[in-house]
């Protein structure tokens, strides 16, 4: 394997949810990256049915803490994405994962941290989209947070962090089946 590639394993292997920030400012060029990097995410038939929204003021960053149940984070956070999906009739989660996951590692090749919110009810993301002016037609399921991680503060409840091991979550060739 390249050392580029290997490289990336370890940062896609090593990507965690950030919920403490430094109050320092994410780079505009930075985040002009990270937007291009988002553009190129794919969708089905190549819709790409999405809007996002830049926040960097800090009482919106307040308002929209307040509008997911484990939202309160992006209240001290420097900036965030706020992620719009066209809707309803899509897979709207999944299109909203697949781009969410390209900003946070995006985000974490430039050396930020990133979070993700999520606005899991109509009320919440009616709330999001009142906030922002976003149209009916859009469905803002989440807010990624970025910036740079506090390393000093305490990022999780050990309960969010870990994963199940692999023979836990995979099977071979049938369900349940092993390894040869
Ligand atoms: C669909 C989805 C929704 C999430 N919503 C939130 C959220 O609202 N608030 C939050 O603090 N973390 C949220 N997370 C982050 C998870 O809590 C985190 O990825 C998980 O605990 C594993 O932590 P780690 O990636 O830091 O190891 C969400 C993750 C996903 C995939």
């Amino acid at each position: 394997m390249t050392t580029r590639g290997s490289d990336l394993l370890a940062l896609m292997r090593g990507l965690r949810q950030s919920r403490r920030f430094l109050d320092r400012p994410v780079p505009r060029e930075d985040l002009e990256q990270i937007l291009e990097v988002a553009r190129w995410t794919g969708s089905a038939k190549n819709s790409q049915p999405w809007h996002l929204v830049v926040v960097t003021d800090r009482a919106d960053q307040e308002t929209l803490a307040g509008c997911g149940d484990f939202a309160g984070f992006l209240a001290g956070a420097p900036m965030s994405i706020v992620v719009g999906i066209e809707g309803p009739g899509r897979p709207g989660a999944y299109d909203d994962g697949r781009l969410q996951e390209r900003i946070m590692l995006a985000a974490a090749a430039l050396g930020l941290g990133s979070g993700t919110a999520w606005f899991s009810t109509p009320e919440s993301r009616g709330r999001v989209r009142d906030l922002l002016g976003m149209p009916s037609a859009l469905e803002p399921w989440s807010a990624i947070a970025l910036g740079y991680t506090d390393t000093a503060r305490a990022q999780a409840a050990p309960q969010l962090s870990g994963r199940k091991p692999l023979e836990e979550i995979v099977s071979w060739g049938r369900y349940g089946g092993r390894a040869g």
